[in-house]
């Protein structure tokens, strides 16, 4: 009985290690198949040439500033080749965002102007005078040698780090979806053979260009190459801000599709919360920056 035992066992055994062997070898080549794809994704020296990613963030102060900045700025991180242009609402650059800057690790340009006290009232568009600051130092920083895409990344969005791979061959001006927006789940321009035929969207769908500030992104020759294409105050309503300025550098069917013809969704206009501080009579007794 115990022979017999043994027998089978020595039959057994080789055909259990090759067994074990091959379980091995094809972990091993899962891993490093995952961790070429994060090395390609996330290392930077294996990058050849990039066209730099300028994102132009206005921003002004308010209880939930830094928090919504941290969550950019950790995204940015993530992304190659990249230039933020950070153009605060306001008479100085302020202590916070100067600091805050400084020590993100990333490529940044710090610009302010103040939004006029006429110009602050519900009914009015935002940050124009903020983007356009930002246009104004690409136009005087930045020549036609240059290769770019310049992109308005306001700081009440969340950026998935693919997008940034999806604007980054931009030739003149590039669209994709945007979630959360609208009064919808998501907008986004509707795609035929690779062409821009119409858009899915739940607001002002007779604007020339229904799309939100987060759904595209410019060559940065198409920004030089017009000097004059701005946001507007005069004549401009809530959410024709993107409408008057596309009008001004391209057309409908020279739109470029991106993120699967507009299949995926890659940016999400989030809006962080209102904050509550109605408990705030006990002050502490040291001052925290938050
Ligand atoms: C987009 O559509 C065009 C034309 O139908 C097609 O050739 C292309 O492969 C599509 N691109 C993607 C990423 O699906």
């Amino acid at each position: 009985m115990k022979s017999l035992f043994y027998s089978h066992f020595f039959i057994l055994l080789p055909w259990i290690l090759i067994v074990i062997i091959m379980i091995d070898i094809d972990t091993k080549r899962t891993v490093r198949r995952t961790t070429n794809f994060y090395l390609s994704r996330f290392s930077k020296p294996q990058r050849t040439f990039l066209p730099t990613i300028y994102a132009i963030t206005p921003t002004y102060r308010r209880a939930v500033q830094k928090a919504e900045l941290t969550r950019l700025s950790n995204t940015f991180r993530l992304v190659p080749s990249f230039h933020w242009i950070v153009v605060e609402d306001s008479n100085a650059r302020t202590e916070l965002v100067s600091r805050f800057l400084a020590r993100s690790g990333l490529q940044y340009t710090h610009l302010y102007v103040p939004t006029p006290r006429r110009y602050k009232r519900p009914g009015m568009p935002r940050a124009t005078e903020q983007r356009n600051a930002a246009l104004g130092w690409l136009r005087t920083h930045r020549s036609p040698k240059d290769s770019g895409v310049v992109f308005f990344a306001d700081d009440d969005n969340t950026y998935s780090v693919e997008l940034f791979d999806e604007m980054r061959t931009t030739q003149r001006v590039s669209v994709w979806p945007v979630g959360l927006v609208g009064g919808r789940r998501y907008e986004r321009p509707l795609v035929d053979k690779g062409r821009v035929v119409g858009w899915y969207t739940g607001w002002k769908a007779n604007r020339p260009f229904p799309i939100d500030m987060a759904g595209f992104a410019v060559n940065l020759q198409v920004v030089l190459r017009s000097p004059r294409a701005l946001f507007k105050r005069l004549g401009s309503k809530p959410g024709m801000q993107e409408s008057d300025f596309l009008k001004q550098i391209t057309r409908v069917d020279e739109l470029e599709p991106r993120a699967a013809n507009c299949t995926q969704v890659l940016v999400w206009h989030t809006r962080t919360e209102k904050v509550n501080l109605g408990n705030e009579r006990w002050k502490d007794s040291v001052q925290i920056e938050v």
